[in-house]
């Protein structure tokens, strides 16, 4: 429905720039790179588009642990957000890229999201009035490799939450009502008690690294993460901490999708080994377990809660 609107919203300006005198306000970078974003034509049998995972409604991330991509494959990590991502220093679980022009190649190749050639991809938009169309008004020339993967990254980068999660509300000083006594509660216990902020820090609630919170153990649980990438035995297990902002949002969690509520999560940080019996690699932070009570592990959940933006416009419409 979305393509099918979107189309029929590009033929009208069309048609409107050949019927009427006045000129039509040219695309911007970053629409075209949310039409791209939302189109299928950038998957092998046309049927799936980065939105088709990473949903606006649900902060960018998808609902299942794995999301399905061309032909109904099925991936191998959780859906994460891309909001709150411009400033990333990597990209991916692993981090194996480190922009995100040089990301958006990853999923349009990858066998088991969209499948389809790079070049290829290439060729169809080229073939395309519309997005030939769309390319000239906004890089004066025909769609190209890197105009393609700059446009998708631009409309990613207006991807930033705005400052209405009760949370950003509170810190302000806009509103000092905004948290309720149980979130205020929470926020003490995740900056003191839970150790939460030795990682989830900043801004976006991150500390760009990549750490190892015990989710491997070289058995069921045997993606190595950062170690893929550098090899070094040290990393084993690692993954990149992933910012906080709209986390009520987007369960399932962690790169597996393992943990389907915020209270899962809750549980396994209180003490990881009732979860995974024998971690490798894990991080010395993990090792105690928190002793949080029922109420602490409640007030916890409700402070996640307060990093939701409320104005963001997660419909696109
Ligand atoms: C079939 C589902 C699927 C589709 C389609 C898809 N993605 Fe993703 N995306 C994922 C998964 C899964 C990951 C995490 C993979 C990993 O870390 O190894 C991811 C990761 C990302 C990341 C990295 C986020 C971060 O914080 O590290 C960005 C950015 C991204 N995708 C953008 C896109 C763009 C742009 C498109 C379309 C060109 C797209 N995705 C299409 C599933 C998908
Ligand atoms: C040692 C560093 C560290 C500490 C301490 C830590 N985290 Fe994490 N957190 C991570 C990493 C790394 C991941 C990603 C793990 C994965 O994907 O397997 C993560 C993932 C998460 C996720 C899942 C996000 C998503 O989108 O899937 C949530 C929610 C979360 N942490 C909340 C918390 C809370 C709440 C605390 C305190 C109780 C906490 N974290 C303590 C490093 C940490």
């Amino acid at each position: 429905m979305k393509t099918l609107s979107t189309a029929i919203l590009f033929c009208f300006i069309i048609l409107c720039s050949f019927a009427q005198k006045e000129p039509v306000e040219p695309y911007t970078e970053e629409q075209l790179g949310q039409a791209l974003f939302f189109d299928p034509i950038l998957s092998l049998d046309s049927t799936i588009s980065c939105a088709s995972c990473h949903k606006p409604e649900f902060a960018f991330a998808d609902t299942v642990a794995f999301s399905k991509g061309v032909g109904d494959s099925l991936g191998i990590r959780n859906t994460p957000s891309v909001m709150n991502i411009t400033y990333r220093p990597f990209y991916f679980y692993d981090g194996k890229v480190t922009t995100l022009e040089e990301q958006a190649i990853f999923p349009i190749e990858n066998p088991i999201e969209m499948h389809l050639d790079f070049k290829e991809a290439l060729r169809r938009l080229q073939g395309s009035e519309l997005y030939n169309e769309l390319f000239k008004q906004v890089f004066q020339d025909a769609p190209d490799s890197s105009s393609l993967v700059r446009a998708l990254a631009s409309f990613q980068s207006t991807l930033e939450s705005d400052g209405s999660a009760p949370h950003d509300q509170w810190i302000s000083g806009n509103n000092p009502d905004a948290l309720s006594p149980s979130q205020l509660r929470g926020r003490e216990i995740y900056f003191g008690k839970a150790k939460c902020s030795e990682c989830h820090f900043g801004v976006d609630f991150t500390n760009d690294e990549f750490r190892n919170i015990g989710l491997y153990d070289g058995k069921e649980l045997n993606d190595t993460g950062r170690f893929a990438i550098t090899k070094d035995s040290s990393d084993l297990g690692k993954f990149k901490t992933p910012g906080l902002r709209n986390v009520a949002l987007t369960a399932p969690y962690m790169h597996n999708g393992q943990f389907k509520t915020l209270e899962e999560v809750i549980d396994f940080y209180n003490q990881p080994y009732n979860v995974v019996s024998q971690p490798i690699n894990m991080d010395t932070l993990m090792l105690n377990p928190l002793h949080l009570s029922q109420e602490e592990k409640t007030d916890l959940v409700d402070f996640l809660h307060t990093l939701t933006d409320e104005t963001f416009n997660f419909s696109m419409n």
